[in-house]
């Protein structure tokens, strides 16, 4: 396989033979390396890679899209495929604009960069970067403070990345504006973990995206915004104390920067980052652009704000109706934002009633809420399961109000998904600390409208 490129600061000559168990591969690029039972088993493959005159001799390993080529001297050469990449082929002239700006960031997060480019191989494109060889190696579990010894044993087994460094990253992604490919954090099996030595080594879908951390403002001066809010402020001071207790905290939830400078302050478990965009990271925005979004309990309206400038349709479902009025006079005042609506009602209700199908639904610390009791809330998870391909969930451990260990909450969201993943957790304002999900009803590529209920009918979710 020849690899052909024009670009002057990269090298022109670029050869490549792959075999594994004595066979000899040649890819046409358009196809994973590996799809169903074709191409390269899930196991490391040998390499001869001629570079102008250098000639390295190796081991390489390969993810759906993405060859990587170790010299043995701490670089290597990652070959990014880009057509029929799911769920849509890949621009490479981004791609190749996403790792140049990685590359000038410096970030101790990825690893060092040295060039990239897009080049041709037998009349498809894909992009070659070399880049540091980041060894796999074993990285230290601090238990955090705030975790009880049984949940911290148990996130060991479920999460192969410390939380210490995805918190890094998160602070990496918030400071540099990234939005970061939804599964940055992804970490099982072969060819598939991302996170190595504290470096993010798949990256090449990260894109610069400042509108992400500071909402880009339509017609609205910082005057009119103050105003917004103060109006917003002075609703919230006049809610009605609960058993004498002011049910007002000082504060909006869902911190948000906006592009004309103007900041409305929500909380921050921290003191570094709002907590609003500390999830945002999570959230699936590379993959909601023309689909349905469904935010229940959506607060002061940020998910659906991301969603929606990220290409999406999005309804917020919210019972406290202060939330709802601003969540509007920021979609309609400051955003002008079309295709996003605002429900003032019981979240619940609405998903029980809706016949709509959502690429994502999002309930973030809303559960505990709506069903304190975490084993009485099967009807509900099953019916949210039957009506989205991703959803993604936070909620509180080991709450004083909800006092559930990491292990049951996972647990009953392997009764109803069929596949949970724990991507985080931090300890936040109050009791316990907050863990954040996201769960596939079904394999995303084979879901859809109908899908979960048949597969279920069938038996074929994982008990
Ligand atoms: C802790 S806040 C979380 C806000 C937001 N989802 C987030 O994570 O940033 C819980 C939100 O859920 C709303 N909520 C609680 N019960 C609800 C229900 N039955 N229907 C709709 N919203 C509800 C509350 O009013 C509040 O805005």
């Amino acid at each position: 396989m020849i690899f052909t490129n024009d670009n002057k600061e990269c090298p022109s000559f670029i050869k490549l033979s792959i075999t594994q168990n004595g066979k000899e591969y040649n890819f046409d690029f358009k196809e994973p390396f590996r799809s169903g039972k074709q191409g390269l088993n899930k196991e490391p493959f040998d390499f001869v890679l001629t570079i102008d005159k250098d000639e390295y001799v190796g081991k390489g390993s390969f993810g759906q899209d993405a060859l990587w080529l170790p010299y043995g001297n701490g670089a290597g050469l990652k070959v990014i495929r880009t057509e029929n990449n799911w769920p849509h082929t890949l621009d490479p002239d981004q791609v190749v604009k996403n790792i140049n700006y990685i590359k000038e960031i410096n970030s101790e997060i990825f690893p060092n960069i040295e060039w990239a480019t897009k080049a041709d191989i037998s009349g498809q494109v894909c992009v070659l970067t070399e880049m540091e060889d980041v060894q796999d190696i074993e990285m230290e579990y601090p238990r955090p403070a705030y975790m009880p010894e049984e949940d911290f044993n148990y996130y060991k087994d479920i999460l192969n990345v410390p939380v210490q460094v995805l918190k890094k990253c998160i602070s990496e992604f918030i400071n540099h504006k990234l939005l970061p490919e939804t599964s940055w954090y992804k970490n099982g099996g072969f060819g598939a973990r991302n996170i190595l030595d504290g470096k993010i080594v798949d990256f090449h879908l990260f894109e610069h995206k400042p509108s992400m951390y500071s909402f880009p403002v339509k017609e609205c001066s910082t005057d009119e915004c103050q105003k917004i809010y103060d109006d917003a402020l002075d609703r919230y001071k006049r809610w009605i104390p609960i058993d004498g207790v002011p049910k007002w905290k000082g504060k909006i939830y869902q911190g948000m920067n906006f592009d004309n400078g103007f900041t409305m302050p929500g909380y921050s478990s921290d003191d570094e980052n709002f907590d609003s965009y500390v999830k945002a990271c999570f959230l699936p925005l590379d993959k909601v652009k023309d689909k349905k979004v469904l935010d229940l309990g959506s607060n002061q309206g940020f998910f659906d704000f991301q969603c929606a400038l990220a290409g999406a349709e999005t309804t917020g479902i919210e019972i406290t109706k202060e939330d709802v009025t601003l969540a509007k006079d920021i979609k309609d005042k400051i955003l002008k934002l079309e295709k996003s609506e605002f429900i003032h009602g019981d979240a619940i209700k609405y998903l029980h009633e809706t016949k709509d199908w959502y690429e994502v639904i999002i309930m973030s610390s809303v559960l505990h809420q709506t069903h304190p009791d975490l084993y009485a809330c099967d009807d509900f998870l099953q019916s949210l399961a039957s009506k989205c391909r991703y959803f993604f969930f936070e909620t509180p451990v080991g709450h004083k109000h909800y006092n559930f260990s990491l292990k049951q909450v996972t647990e009953k969201l392997q009764e109803h998904f069929y596949d949970v993943r724990m991507l985080y957790f931090y300890d936040c304002y109050s009791t316990g600390y907050r863990a954040v999900y996201i769960c596939y009803p079904w394999d995303p590529p084979q879901n859809g409208p109908g899908v979960y209920e048949q597969i279920r009918k069938e038996g074929r979710l994982k008990k």
